[in-house]
């Protein structure tokens, strides 16, 4: 849920324990995430554009301020390019919990700073070779449901919640075609984490405002949340979903021929959404996705012992039979994609490192120490599938701990 913590370029490793910390600080406590100050980054940072215009339509955050994302222009061949990606930040499911999170940069454009690009935001063409020189549009997380909800709430002490993800979507979409997307020659739409869900959920909406002979494409990374149940045998994650489908409204993006035979909150997870897209979309995962460990595999609510909190945290501190349960993630994650197994224009890249969030981090998105499959790298796979530079880009990797490229260097 860490789109936020982007790492400096330059003196990863004595900063790496540091943003570690913020990592585990922002999974511990999601609400409490604000914009780090790394201010040894040599990437450059957009500032911060308020969609104030957007105010009049309702398109507001949590707390009634109006949207925010950050632009970054693009250049040479690049001028007429355009990458949309979605920020993540977890969800907010009861009233309460949406107060809080309406304090922090999660909800409140007040409170964000802007975040310095890197990785597939980068600039500089030796780490992001295929996209540095296109328009990189940053869009901020603010409403708490996947730029999907839209309905009211009344927080404790009176005053209004805004759950208006849908209409800041939109907002912000129609700004930035006044902006130069509407003439855009190529364009991809990504996101990770509950943005990489919300770049499924928006995928054919957005290809659907361009002209059928201009390439769109989308992209989710981490954002493939498995409908799983937890340790404790309770199906954690789906109460969560539950709540945030119901207290913020969002049906009206949920793929209308799983709404015909199944709950909401079942159409909420990717593996039914991805059953609709008609557009080529490209799935970006870990099968042992360290968010998805700690929060839907063993949350805090199923209890879990001592050596689960060690494995969770670390999994290389993880014993035999834990072990056997984390493959059990993967096995699902993979055999949910079987459903995109016919379809020759998707990608997918399942590596087994320990992270979560592979595309806004120069160190998992393209470098030496990348996580590579068939010798790719992240960059270079979904470069690959969006130029069609090969026949068909869907990479599975064997089993933890058999890939030697996964650097415990990776944020998790
Ligand atoms: C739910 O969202 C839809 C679509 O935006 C809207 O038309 C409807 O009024 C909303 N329902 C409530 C109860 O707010
Ligand atoms: C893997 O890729 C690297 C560069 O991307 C190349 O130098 C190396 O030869 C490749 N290794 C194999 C076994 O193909």
């Amino acid at each position: 849920m860490a789109t936020k913590q982007l790492l400096p370029q330059r003196q990863r490793q004595p900063d790496s324990e540091a943003l570690l910390l913020l990592l585990l600080a922002s999974v511990i406590c999601p609400l409490a995430m604000s914009s780090p100050a790394l201010t040894m980054s040599v990437g450059s940072l957009p500032e911060l554009t308020l969609l104030s215009g957007a105010l009049e339509k309702g398109a507001v955050c949590l707390d009634g301020s109006p949207p925010a994302y950050q632009l970054q222009r693009g250049f040479g061949s690049g001028s007429d390019n355009w990458l949309v990606y979605l920020e993540g930040g977890g969800w907010c499911s009861t009233i309460e919990d949406c107060s809080r999170r309406k304090k922090s940069g999660l909800g409140s454009s007040n409170l964000m700073n802007a975040v310095q690009y890197a990785g597939i935001f980068s600039g500089d063409q030796r780490q992001n070779s295929d996209f540095y020189n296109w328009n990189i549009v940053f869009v901020r997380y603010c409403d708490g449901a996947s730029f999907s909800g839209d309905a009211e709430g009344e927080d404790q002490d009176g005053t209004k919640l805004f759950f208006r993800g849908l209409r800041i979507w939109e907002a912000v979409i129609d700004d930035l075609m006044e902006k130069g997307l509407s003439n855009a020659k190529q364009a991809l739409l990504a996101g990770c984490s509950s943005g990489g869900l919300a770049t499924l959920l928006h995928c054919d909406d957005f290809s659907a405002r361009f002209p059928r002979t201009v390439p769109v494409k989308c992209f989710s990374d981490a954002g493939f949340f498995l409908d799983k149940k937890d340790i404790s045998g309770e199906r954690f994650i789906w109460s969560i979903y539950n709540k945030v489908v119901h207290l913020q409204n969002v049906s009206t993006v949920l793929p209308k021929d799983c709404l015909a035979k199944k709950e909401p909150t079942d159409c909420f997870f990717p593996s039914e959404v991805i059953k609709s897209i008609k557009t080529p979309a490209f799935v970006l995962n870990s099968g042992y996705d360290s968010w998805q460990i700690k929060n839907i595999l063993v949350p805090d609510e199923s209890s879990p012992t001592k050596s689960w909190l060690t494995c969770k945290d670390n999994i290389e501190k993880c014993d035999s039979t834990q072990i056997k349960e984390l493959h059990g993630l993967r096995k699902t994650l993979v055999d949910d994609l079987k459903a995109v197994k016919g379809k020759e224009d998707w990608g997918i890249f399942i590596d087994s490192c320990f992270a979560h969030c592979q595309t806004p981090f120069r160190i998992s998105w393209d470098s030496p120490i990348s996580p590579r499959l068939g010798n790719k790298t992240i960059a270079e796979a979904v470069g690959d599938w969006y130029f069609g530079r090969s026949h068909e880009v869907k990479q599975i990797d064997c089993e933890y701990p058999c890939n030697p490229t996964c650097s415990t260097l990776l944020p998790s």
